[in-house]
């Protein structure tokens, strides 16, 4: 039975739609409203209907004419600055779309649904490294609306016996190993395509965004993970789902933390660029350190990550902005 995939042809939806349809042979249904999707990301094999999700007749069609077993939800608004100055469009993006989805995954009989959240749940959080039972709290309507969408799924698994795993994601980068999809965000905020943009000579230098946060270098320390090492937890999520049809919750990062300045020194190995840094003052928002546990992954969906080392992050993120230094256009 076809795997429904919202966001497809996102960055991540798109190395999704790669592994389940080329590794796993599943067969694979897209929706996807190119808010931030391209259809050059599109996978050969999927059925793919470009179209909102807020789209309710088009949910009906696609439900019917596919006899959906699960569903995989990417599709997101998923910027912290930006949900501060447009917090409608993050609830109507990420709240209402997902009610639209689970509406009518009721009404189509749908059980199934793996839901993509965020380390912005967490908000600021108390101590390090987070697990799954730290308290939510989140301090931006991004993580406000991923976890107001966790609570809809936990009510809708209590009253119509949908069964949600929802994946907590933290700083996901990379590309993947073919070099035909990677990460093209218009415009890009993430810090690993910033710096390579730097080292393609699209940009003059690395903005660092505060160098007086309590870390050893005064910088922010994310947990990155590799995009094919995410998209592998959904596919153990889906198998999760099919096994024991229970909900639960999951952290996916690589359990090791990174400053800004690491990043950066790292990068300029593998670049071979000297990428030139300016310091500008903290980001509002950022919280000054990240790092998951994620060990409820590793033993109850037997994940761990195996690409997720920061320089093969990096270096699989060079090769696909080097070989596309316009992204897909
Ligand atoms: N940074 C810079 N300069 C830049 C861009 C980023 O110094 O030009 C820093 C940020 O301040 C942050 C780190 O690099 O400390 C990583 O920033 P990103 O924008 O790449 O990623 P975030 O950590 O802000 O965002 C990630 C996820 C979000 C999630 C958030 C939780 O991408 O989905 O973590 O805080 F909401």
């Amino acid at each position: 039975m076809p795997i429904l995939i919202c966001g497809g042809l996102g960055y991540i939806g798109s190395h999704a739609t790669w592994a389940l349809i080329e590794e796993h042979g599943e067969e694979v249904v897209v929706i996807d409203n190119l808010a931030q999707g391209h259809l050059a990301a599109n996978i050969a094999g999927a059925h793919l209907y470009v179209g909102d999700l807020g789209d309710e007749q088009l949910l009906d069609t696609i439900f019917t004419t596919h006899d959906i077993e699960a569903v995989i939800h990417f599709a997101a608004s998923s910027l912290v600055g930006e949900s501060m100055i447009h917090p409608l469009q993050y609830y109507k993006n990420n709240v209402l779309a997902t009610y639209t989805l689970l509406a009518a995954m009721q009404k189509h009989d749908v059980r199934k649904i793996v839901f993509s959240s965020t380390a912005a749940v967490y908000g600021e959080p108390a101590s390090i490294p987070i697990v799954e039972t730290t308290p939510p709290q989140p301090h931006n309507p991004y993580g406000e609306t991923k976890w107001a969408s966790e609570r809809l799924l936990h009510w809708c698994d209590h009253a119509y016996g949908i069964k949600a795993v929802i994946l907590r994601y933290f700083n996901v980068a990379g590309a993947h190993v073919s070099g035909k999809i990677g990460e093209d965000h218009e415009p890009e905020s993430h810090l690993i395509p910033l710096i390579l943009q730097v080292a393609l000579g699209k940009r003059q230098e690395v903005t660092i965004f505060g160098d007086d946060h309590p870390t050893p270098d005064g910088t922010c320390i994310r947990d990155y993970i590799h995009v094919t090492d995410l998209v592998n937890a959904h596919s153990l999520a889906l198998d999760k789902l099919r096994r024991d049809e229970e909900s639960a919750t999951y952290n996916l990062g690589n359990g090791q933390g990174y400053s800004v300045q690491e990043v950066i020194a790292t990068a300029r190995r593998i670049t071979t660029h000297p990428l030139p840094i300016a310091k500008a003052a903290r980001r509002s928002g950022d919280p000054a350190i990240l790092v998951a546990s994620s060990h409820k992954a590793e033993k109850e969906l037997g994940w761990s990550p195996s690409h997720s080392s920061l320089e093969n992050i990096i270096a699989s993120a060079w090769r696909w902005h080097s070989q596309h230094p316009d992204g897909y256009k």
